[in-house]
């Protein structure tokens, strides 16, 4: 295939938007892949993203498209994740396109993330083709969101294309599209390969698939390559387009999105926004790569079984392969053993990297409180940034403590308004400005603690809303704060992996929270244990589990066998998921529930 018969781009979108809907069509219009062996979302290919209904991973399909000029084209789609705590994703997704379509839906209008992707897109100099989703919809509003494309975008509405990515009005004009309004790709097919590295993935039998965009030369099975960071050198064994599944090619060239092949067992050798080139001809300068992803949240993650500690390191490092965006280092508490702290674009990637690592790695893991990252000035002058409670100075020694803030954009209709404001403040937020976009519809600024954000700022605004609420943010700078560790006993006993770091007005209710969970979730034992809240010596909260004789059977009046032992069996593998902490049993999910008792 010519170069100027190819087309690289994406399609952005807020979340909701439509964005895996359009792809599906695509993908079923074009014919790779037959309709017995068509499903829904077919793009998003984890469990998870197709249980929860969002993109997390982005992907890439070569779509085959015959142009009205008769030519045979070759669109390279790459799907990109919508929500806030994925962007990165889609910076790096869109470092390998020349073009986005920017999908908006006809009855929702512009929103928070639409805007965060279009500058995303500006940054990366695409061209940009504005396309209506949803004019199905009864509800749908085309001149007013062309409207909002014209001046909240800046785009010309004129060009948007209108469709329909349900039912598939519209939907082929989006191929015609690709081939008139975004460029070709450049680059010499003949000078020395350059190919950045965008995404890998781990298979089992063929070692690390390297996923690239080659943007100068080219790439054979046979060849040689060298990574630039590491320098080491592999022999090309595959190479390929992606195409739902992948499909061997004898080549690969300058403006191609592919994968190689070349037997790497060796993950440190594979880095995401490193570049690739021939060993024996290499390209003069490395590609940019990428910026490095800024984990704003953190949390350290325990296996429940303490001697599945080597296979947690071993599913890190798999799954870093395949998430850039993780950070990670050795850990240890005195309650959980040996485990790893790790740093999270927001608690949505928390709990997807958490469950991944359970479903694909087949693990059980504990995680401590999430936390931010806070800067504390010591009364000897000296600064320490720390995002884990373990690591809290005596307060004696604490001069003041900063915690970081963002700028969040809220946008929704104007009749939430008050409902926005309220739950801001109850968030220790500031509004700090609004303004109109249309006639009924509002962009509120307010400036609000990370830490707030983190626990359940989001899902309360979704809520209040009734999900017309649009939310983005980015890191702003720290303020001063009135930090204090609250510690949780257990008989007596602190359980460090309990500890977290919270804002000193919401200490007691966190506590009262956190206590009455502990209380629900740790079963009774043959004694009675006390579960407290504390802060430094003090104690703030107060539950009691009273005991119990753990004959599970009991209930079963004699009776019915089959059930009993099935009820036993039941017993024995929750064991699986108890921790002896000095002589009680506290389940996985005693530690889960204080997690999310924000
Ligand atoms: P993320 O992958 O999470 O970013 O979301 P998305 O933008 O991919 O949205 P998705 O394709 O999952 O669509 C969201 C919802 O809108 C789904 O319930 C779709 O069925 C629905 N939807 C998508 N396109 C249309 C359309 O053209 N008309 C109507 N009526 N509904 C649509």
């Amino acid at each position: 295939i010519k170069q100027k018969n190819i087309r690289n781009f994406s399609i952005i979108a807020h979340i909701d938007h439509g964005k895996s809907t359009l792809s599906d069509r695509l993908i079923q219009l074009s014919g790779i892949i037959s309709d017995r062996d068509f499903k829904d979302q077919i793009l998003d290919s984890m469990d998870i993203e197709r249980e929860r209904g969002i993109t997390i991973k982005s992907q890439t399909v070569s779509l085959p498209y015959t142009g009205n000029d008769g030519e045979e084209y070759l669109l390279n789609l790459i799907d990109t994740p919508g929500h806030v705590d994925f962007s990165y994703e889609v910076s790096r997704a869109l470092a390998s396109c020349e073009g986005a379509f920017l999908l908006v839906d006809a009855s929702q209008g512009v929103e928070a993330q639409t805007l965060a992707n279009i500058y995303l897109a500006m940054e990366h100099d695409l061209a940009i083709v504005p396309v209506i989703n949803k004019i199905d919809l009864p509800s749908a509003e085309i001149e007013w969101v062309k409207d909002q494309i014209d001046e909240d975008l800046g785009l010309d509405s004129e060009t948007a294309l209108l469709v329909s990515a349900k039912t598939g009005v519209g939907v082929a004009n989006v191929f015609e599209a690709a081939v008139a309004k975004i460029p070709p790709p450049q680059g010499d097919e003949n000078a020395p390969l350059k190919a950045l590295i965008f995404d890998s993935h781990y298979d089992p039998y063929r070692g690390i698939i390297v996923h690239v965009r080659v943007f100068e030369g080219s790439l054979a099975p046979g060849e040689k390559i060298a990574f630039l960071s590491s320098d080491s050198i592999y022999k090309v064994e595959e190479v390929g387009i992606f195409q739902i599944k992948r499909r061997p090619v004898d080549r690969i060239r300058a403006g191609q999105v592919g994968y190689m092949i070349a037997g790497i067992k060796l993950i440190s050798d594979v880095k995401c926004g490193d570049t690739l080139t021939h060993s024996g001809n290499r390209c003069k300068a490395a590609m940019k790569g990428f910026r490095d992803p800024n984990p704003v949240v953190f949390s350290s993650m325990y296996p429940v079984a303490s001697d599945e500690y080597p296979e947690l390191t071993e599913a890190l490092e798999k799954l870093k392969l395949n998430d850039a965006s993780l950070v990670y280092e050795k850990d240890s508490s005195a309650a959980l053993g040996f485990g790893y702290r790790c740093g999270f674009l927001g608690l949505l990637h928390l709990e997807v990297v958490q469950e991944r690592l359970e479903r694909e790695y087949d693990l059980s893991l504990i995680l401590t409180s999430p936390s931010v990252r806070y800067e504390i000035t010591r009364t000897d002058g000296t600064i320490q940034i720390i995002d884990n409670p373990s690591l809290y100075p005596d307060p004696a020694e604490i001069e003041k403590t900063r915690e970081p803030f963002i700028k969040a954009s809220i946008i929704v209709p104007d009749r939430y308004m008050g409902a926005v404001m309220q739950v801001s403040m109850e968030h220790r937020g500031v509004s700090t400005n609004y303004q109109y976009l249309t006639s009924n519809r509002i962009e509120m600024k307010f400036t609000l603690p990370l830490a707030e954000v983190v626990y359940e700022f989001y899902d309360r605004l979704k809520s209040v809303t009734q999900g017309y609420g649009s939310f983005d943010y980015e890191v702003a700078g720290y303020q001063e704060t009135d930090l204090v560790k609250l510690d949780f006993l257990v008989n007596g006993e602190r359980v460090d992996a309990l500890s977290q770091l919270v804002h000193r007005d919401k200490a007691v209710d966190r506590a009262k929270n956190a206590c009455k969970k502990l209380r629900d979730e740790i079963p009774r034992q043959m004694f009675k244990i006390a579960i407290q809240g504390a802060i430094g010596g003090k104690i703030i909260s107060r539950e009691t589990v009273s005991a119990y004789r753990k004959d599970v059977t009991a209930k079963c009046y004699g009776g019915d066998i089959s059930r009993k032992r099935k009820l036993l069996e039941k017993q024995k593998k929750g064991k699986k998921r108890m921790k002896m902490v000095g002589s009680v049993e506290i389940p996985q999910s005693a530690f889960l529930s204080v997690l999310k008792s924000g």
